[in-house]
C-alpha cells in the first residue's frame, strides 16, 4: 500500500490497469486505521476488515468502502476464515465469476500485494512454483542461496504473504504435485545447497479453476486435501447481474477515460435480459422456450459488452449508450460458434426482440448490422 497511491483517482494514472492494492489504497489505509481486531499473523487486515473491504460499506469516519464483490456474503467470509487455518483456498467456478478479481482483492487485503502470481498454463513448470537459477552466479559460484531466483510462491513463503495461483487446472498434473509439499509442508526443500525454506506465518495460497475448461488436468486427490474450495456461482437474480455489470462499466468506463455518460439502466437490464434469457433457455415470462449458445455468456462477457458500447457511442455515437452501439459486442459475445450460436440468435431476434414492446430499436440496429 505505497502512500502516493492514496487517493489517486483511476485516470489520474498513466498505467493502463492498477493493481487492486494501489487502485484502492485509500481504502485500504483507512481500513487499517480503524481496524482494530485481532489479526492473524502478518496479516494487513483482521478478517472483520478484509470482509468489509470485499464487500464494502462505510467506516466511522464516514469513508465509503466500494463493494468489490456481490453476491453471497457468506462465502466471502469462507473464503477469509479458511486463509487464516493452514487450509489453502481454491476459488471455483465458471468463467466469468470474479474468482480472478476476488482473488486479487482478497491478496492486496490481507498481504498488501496482489502481485505474488503464477499464472497456470500447459507450459507451467516447476520452476515456477518453486525456484531457478541466475545462471551466471550458478557456474561463478555453484549453488547457493544467492543463485537463486525464486518463484513468487517462495517469496510468499518466505515473507509470509499470500501467493495466488491462476488456472491451477491448466498446469500439468506432474507439476501441481510439487504444491502438496508446499500446502501440507510449509517448506520447500532445496536439495542442490542441501537446505530448505520453512514459510513464514501468515503464508497461504489463494488458487483459482476453471470447470469448463478445455484441456484441464484434475487436482488429485492428494492435493484437493490440501484445499477448501468455494465456488463462486453466477448471479443470482437479475437485479444483482444489473448492478454488477453497472457498477463494473462505470469504473471500466472511467479507467479509458470514456467521454460518455454513465450507462442508461435500461441498456444494462436489456443486455442482462438477453443473456439471462439465453444462459436459461427460456424467456423471462416462462412463454417461450429458446436455444442457449455455446458460449457461457457470463457476467464478464455482460460487462465487456456494455463497455465496448460505451466506446463505440463515445467515439462514433452521440454519448449516450444506444442499441446501434452495442449490436456488434453483443452478437460477438452470443455468435461464438458461426453457425450453431448464429441460428440461436436469429431465432431469438425473431421471437423475443421483434415482439417485445420497446425493443424494435435493438430489432432494426441488428437488421442494418446483418
Ligand atoms: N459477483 C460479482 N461481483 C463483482 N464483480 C463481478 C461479479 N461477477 C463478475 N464480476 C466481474 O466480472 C469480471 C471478470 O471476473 P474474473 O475474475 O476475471 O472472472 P473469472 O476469473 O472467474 O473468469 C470482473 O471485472 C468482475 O468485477
Ligand atoms: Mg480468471
Amino acid at each position: 500500500m505505497s502512500a502516493q497511491g492514496a487517493n489517486i483517482p483511476e485516470s489520474d494514472s498513466a498505467q493502463l490497469r492498477l493493481q487492486a492494492e494501489v487502485q484502492y489504497a485509500h481504502e485500504l489505509d483507512c481500513l487499517a486505521e480503524e481496524d482494530d481486531r485481532q489479526k492473524p499473523p502478518n496479516w494487513k487486515l483482521s478478517p472483520w476488515a478484509v470482509k468489509l473491504y470485499l464487500l464494502g460499506g462505510t467506516l466511522s469516519d464516514g469513508t465509503e468502502i466500494t463493494p468489490k464483490y456481490l453476491g453471497n456474503d457468506r462465502l466471502i467470509e469462507i473464503a477469509i476464515a479458511t486463509l487464516a487455518t493452514d487450509r489453502a483456498l481454491l476459488l471455483y467456478g465458471i468463467p466469468g465469476t470474479a474468482k480472478s478479481w476476488v482473488s486479487e482483492h482478497l491478496a492486496a487485503a490481507i498481504s498488501g500485494t496482489s502481485q505474488l502470481l503464477i499464472q497456470g498454463t500447459a507450459g507451467t513448470d516447476e520452476t515456477a512454483l518453486k525456484y531457478g537459477w541466475n545462471y551466471a552466479r550458478l557456474l561463478a559460484e555453484g549453488p547457493s542461496d544467492r543463485a537463486i531466483v525464486p518463484s513468487p510462491m517462495l517469496t510468499a513463503m518466505k515473507t509470509g504473504r499470500i501467493a495466488r495461483v491462476e488456472e491451477l487446472t491448466r498446469i500439468p498434473s506432474e507439476v501441481q504435485d510439487a504444491l502438496i509439499t508446499i500446502l501440507s509442508e510449509k517448506s520447500l526443500p532445496i536439495p542442490e545447497t542441501d537446505s530448505s525454506i520453512h514459510a513464514v506465518k501468515g503464508f497461504n495460497v489463494i488458487a483459482t479453476a476453471n470447470n469448463r475448461d478445455k484441456g484441464v488436468n484434475d487436482l488429485s486427490s492428494a492435493l484437493t486435501r490440501r484445499f477448501n474450495t468455494v465456488v463462486l456461482p453466477v448471479p443470482e437474480s437479475f437485479e444483482q447481474e444489473v448492478e454488477i455489470v453497472h457498477r463494473r462499466s462505470e469504473q471500466l468506463g472511467r479507467a479509458l477515460e470514456l467521454p460518455v455518460e454513465v450507462p442508461a439502466l435500461d441498456e444494462i437490464r436489456r443486455v442482462v435480459t438477453i443473456f439471462r434469457e439465453l444462459r436459461n433457455g427460456v424467456s423471462v415470462d416462462g412463454k417461450t422456450k429458446l436455444k442457449s449458445p455455446s458460449g457461457t455468456l457470463s457476467t464478464a462477457e455482460a460487462i465487456s459488452v456494455v463497455s465496448s458500447g460505451m466506446a463505440m457511442s463515445a467515439y462514433y455515437g452521440d454519448g449516450s449508450l444506444k442499441a446501434g452501439d452495442i449490436i456488434s459486442s453483443l452478437t460477438g459475445a452470443i455468435v461464438k460458434d458461426p453457425v450453431q450460436d448464429l441460428i440461436v440468435w436469429q431465432e431469438y431476434l425473431q421471437a423475443i426482440v421483434r415482439e417485445r414492446d420497446g425493443w424494435k430499436d435493438l430489432y432494426r440496429a441488428s437488421r442494418e448490422s446483418l
